[in-house]
């Protein structure tokens, strides 16, 4: 499946201090795909949500199958975009934490990826977790 996402350059390892994006690129509410170059080499998908004041960004790897979330580009949240929505089976998780409240993997939760918002850019924060991913 091709996805029409923001893709960093050179493609390249997360780290802290990375600019995902302007805050104002993101819809309130909304989200957005990135793509990043996992430990092993492999593509790794990020994607940061925005209502309000409140952004978060987590990887896109489902806690119960290990599939990205999204069905379509950038489109991770429920209609009314108050929820994370799994487009595969409907699991919807919390967007300020993250945690799955109703479908296959409740209490479960995804992965969070550490972002600040400065200067109204979208950046990474200083995290271990980061190496991680
Ligand atoms: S992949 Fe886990 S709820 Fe869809």
């Amino acid at each position: 499946m091709s996805h029409n996402v923001i893709r960093s350059e050179p493609f390249t390892r997360l780290r802290a201090g990375y600019t995902l994006c302007e805050l104002d690129e993101l819809n309130n509410p909304g989200s957005k795909e990135f793509l990043f170059e996992g430990k092993e080499g492999e593509v790794v998908s990020i994607f940061a949500v925005r209502q309000g004041e409140l952004v978060r960004a987590y990887v896109n790897r489902c806690p119960h199958a290990g599939a990205r979330l999204n069905g379509a580009p950038d489109d991770f949240l429920s209609n009314d975009g108050s929820l994370i929505l799994c487009s595969h089976h409907g699991a919807v998780f919390n967007l300020d934490s993250g945690v799955c409240t109703a479908g296959p993997c409740v209490n479960y939760g995804l992965q969070q990826v550490p972002v600040i918002v400065e200067n109204g850019a979208i950046v990474t924060a200083d995290s271990s977790v980061l190496n991680d991913v």
